[in-house]
């Protein structure tokens, strides 16, 4: 027997209970008692063991580890987690976006690469994809771009005709659809993808100098994909590839490690730059801005309770420390509102007590009682106070990162400049960095996926949206879904 199993059950309450197997019932084949507490607990906890999963990005894993700084960007930022040779607990959760939490984790999706660092100055999210880029560049798209992924509302049915529809009418989607299409559609392992801020975000360094950056996790164990066939097999064969990879990598210590390099722009350059730097349907080209790295982030630690420690792990772009703060991204500045929004919901208010939220350094914050609270609060509960209360360090902190703006109340896109076209780094993927056999394989998913109940006029639309991208693979793409058809 281990050490484990010598202790004693007990209720919920600590109180020795007396059978694991048979409930208080008036003799062997009497009826059960009401005053069985035990198995009342059991029955109840049960019925309440599944709580709300995420919106998006339901299916997932993670894993805890260290960030080590190995750069110097100190001239960049003043941001305590990236000086010098810092070490700084982490925890990191990978995803799929669109299926649900039993879904299999090899679909064709952008992953999730939500990274939690403990920092010495509270809590810092980067909540990114292992895509640089995204589908929509406003976030009154966001919730049409999810509900066009997941389900329709008549047979629950998931329909790539919806997907498409939307798609083709929303043509900043090009560069994010080429890309999923793509072989890093469907990524080996979550050990062999890289992971991207894709927002821009804003570094202040120690005397206040602004500057404007794009994060880069490349995998040191080198990206490999899976292709359509394979992922399509493992979705039957072990719809949970992706979870047991990192499982079992960290369990027998093999490590996967990531480098996070930063591309940095100097802040005025963004009010000229050929197209807008905060566009999150675009990247900037490694030519234009270079990559530095910063450090190295490993992972050692497996969960060892998925629900407390990964289930109600709580992911918010909100969390900025000091030296680090959003950019003029839309899509940014809203989900700096939906996350915490998100978790009020599905975990509670107090939702940053539960240990794998909280952070790392003392919390002085003047948050009060609600549901589920567990730490205790002290007077004075107000502030300003003279009763010893905490007060905003302004002088050591100053105001967060921002930057000046007005202008007229508008429903508007994003001023035109020069180059911004929905396609061009849509096809400069295709020619450019894609190879021939690359492109062959894009070809064949988006025929597949095309020819998969899409119909007229999605279709239609579908194959003048390839050709915007580049000319012969959307003749190609139309070649295959009608040969097919
Ligand atoms: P570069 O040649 O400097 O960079 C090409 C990038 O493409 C590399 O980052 C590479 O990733 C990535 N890549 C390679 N194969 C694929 C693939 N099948 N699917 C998606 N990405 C792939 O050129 P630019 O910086 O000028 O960018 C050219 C195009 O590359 C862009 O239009 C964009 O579509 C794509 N890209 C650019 C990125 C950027 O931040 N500049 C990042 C990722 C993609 P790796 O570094 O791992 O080799
Ligand atoms: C999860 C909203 C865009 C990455 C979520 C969740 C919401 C949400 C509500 C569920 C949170 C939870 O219940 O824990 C939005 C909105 C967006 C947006 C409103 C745009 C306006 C993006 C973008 C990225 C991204 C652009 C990547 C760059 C993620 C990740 C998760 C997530 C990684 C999972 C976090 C985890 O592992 O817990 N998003 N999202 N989202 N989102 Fe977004």
């Amino acid at each position: 027997m281990t050490e484990t199993g010598n202790r004693p059950t007990t209720t919920d309450a600590g109180i020795p209970v007396a059978s694991d197997e048979h409930s208080l019932t008036v003799g062997p084949d009497g009826p059960i008692l009401l005053q069985d507490n035990y198995l009342i607990e059991q029955m109840a906890n049960f019925n309440r063991e599944r709580i709300t999963e995420r919106q998006p990005h339901a299916k997932g894993g993670g894993a805890f580890g260290k960030f080590v700084v190995t750069g110097d960007v100190s001239a960049y930022t003043k941001a305590s987690v990236f000086q010098p040779k810092t070490e700084t607990d982490m925890l990191i959760r990978f995803s799929t976006v669109a299926g649900e939490r039993g879904s299999p984790d090899t679909w064709r999706d952008p992953r999730g690469f939500a990274v939690k660092f403990y920092t010495s100055d509270g809590n810092y999210d980067m909540v990114g994809n292992n895509t640089p880029v995204f589908f929509v560049r406003d976030p009154m798209k966001f919730q049409h771009f999810i509900r066009s992924q997941k389900r329709r509302a008549d047979n629950n049915l998931r329909d790539n005709d919806m997907q498409w529809d939307f798609w083709t009418l929303s043509p900043e989607s090009a560069h994010q659809v080429t890309w999923l299409m793509g072989d890093r559609g469907i990524p080996k392992t979550w050990r062999h993808m890289n992971g991207y801020s894709s927002h821009t975000y804003m570094w202040v360094n120690a005397e206040g100098e602004k500057f404007w950056v794009k994060y880069h996790f490349k995998t040191d164990q080198g990206i490999d994909f899976l292709t359509q066939e394979e992922a399509d097999r493992l979705a039957g064969a072990d719809h949970d590839y992706h979870n047991r990879d990192l499982y079992r990598a960290i369990e027998r210590g093999d490590y996967p490690s990531w480098t996070l390099y930063v591309q940095i722009m100097p802040f005025a350059e963004a009010e000229t730059y050929r197209f807008n730097p905060f566009d999150l349907t675009k990247v900037w080209p490694h030519g234009d801005y270079p990559l530095h790295e910063v450090g190295r982030m490993t992972l050692t630690a497996n969960p060892t309770d998925f629900h407390t420690q990964i289930e109600q792990a709580a992911f918010e772009p909100n969390n900025l420390v000091p030296g680090i703060g959003p950019s003029p991204d839309k899509m940014l500045l809203a989900r700096l509102f939906s996350y915490a929004d998100a978790h009020r919901a599905r975990l509670g208010v107090n939702y940053k007590q539960i240990p794998v939220n909280a952070a790392h350094v003392p919390v002085h914050a003047y948050s009060k009682d609600g549901v589920m609270r567990v730490e205790n609060v002290s007077d004075p509960v107000y502030a300003p106070n003279s009763k010893g209360g905490p007060h905003a360090d302004t002088a050591r902190f100053g105001e967060p990162a921002g930057w000046e703006t007005s202008g007229e109340m508008v429903h508007a896109a994003y001023t035109k400049r020069r180059d911004d076209d929905d396609f061009i780094q849509a096809g400069t993927l295709v020619r450019e960095v894609m190879d021939d056999a690359a492109r062959e394989r894009l070809v064949s998913n988006v025929a597949g996926h095309l020819g998969d109940g899409v119909t007229e006029p999605v279709l239609r639309r579908a194959f003048e949206y390839w050709r915007n991208v580049d000319k012969d693979i959307g003749d190609r793409i139309e070649n295959a879904v009608r040969s097919a058809g």
